[in-house]
């Protein structure tokens, strides 16, 4: 375990760097990247922070027979997206989160803003699929975030405050292991422009503070940022007393680059 001690709390926060792949890349390159990644935590492992790799579902299969031929996996294996429906039946298309829970991952991605904006995925649908993951047993990353305009408004805050809000019920039950949340703010995705260390602090503080006021045990929860999340700038980021790790994207389809992102948040 690690890392950042948390003023109202003597136990360590769990420090994480997560992969969310997208809709990348073909399977050879998936297998060659999975594969390389837990060869080499192998050879050098981190020592307190945990990481975690988000294929697409139709690789979770193959990525999970890879990670379990290493003898204790370095890596957490995540899918990105379950159905709301729990049973199996006539849902063209969706995947339940038991049939999930099958392939080997043990966590899911829910309230990603593509998932918001691309598939319209509306608070009800969140809180229908953070059920769903948490009753199969998985555990949830759950991708909360203002767009640039929300931000300009000054009410970055206020919505993201909101969205966390919509799930007191889950948040007043949840096992905290079973929870990550992920500050991602919309206009920092992919965008190559990352919300600087101080907004995002500041974000993770009124998140914390939140939860806290929620449930005291929240205070647990781990708090990743994502959004143009790079080796370069994720010393800056884990600096910050409330950020306990990253979600990433395009810079984890690089195993150079993932590795130095892992790295930044491995701290004694
Ligand atoms: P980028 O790191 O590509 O900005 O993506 C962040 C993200 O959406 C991770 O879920």
């Amino acid at each position: 375990m690690s890392t950042t001690l948390n003023q109202s709390s003597s136990q360590p926060r769990q420090h994480w760097v997560i992969g969310n792949w997208k809709m990348n890349p073909n399977r050879a390159t998936a297998q060659t990247l999975a594969q390389t990644l837990a060869s080499r935590l192998v050879e050098t492992p981190l020592h307190t922070c945990k990481t975690a790799i988000a294929p697409m579902s139709i690789h979770l299969i193959t990525i999970h027979e890879i990670l379990m031929k290493v003898h204790t996996s370095p890596i957490s294996l995540v899918a990105q997206d379950i159905a709301a429906a729990r049973q199996t039946g006539a849902f063209t298309g969706d995947i339940s989160a038991d049939l999930i829970r099958e392939t080997g991952a043990e966590w899911i991605i829910i309230g990603h803003s593509e998932r918001r904006t691309i598939h319209h995925e509306d608070e009800n649908l969140i809180g229908l699929k953070l059920n769903a993951a948490l009753d199969a047993g998985l555990g949830v990353i759950w991708c909360v975030g203002e767009t640039l305009s929300e931000r300009e408004a000054g009410q970055a805050t206020q919505v993201v405050s909101a969205q966390i809000n919509a799930h007191i019920d889950i948040l007043t039950k949840i096992d905290p292991r079973k929870l990550i949340i992920a500050y991602e703010p919309v206009w920092a995705i992919g965008t190559g422009r990352t919300a600087s260390p101080e907004d995002a602090q500041q974000m993770h503080a009124a998140i914390r503070q939140l939860l806290t006021e929620i449930r005291a045990p929240l205070i647990q929860t781990s708090l990743l940022y994502g959004g143009s999340v790079k080796s370069d700038n994720a010393h800056s980021l884990a600096k910050c007393p409330d950020i306990d790790g990253a979600l990433v994207g395009g810079a984890s389809l690089d195993a150079d680059s993932f590795l130095q992102i892992a790295k930044a948040f491995d701290i004694a």
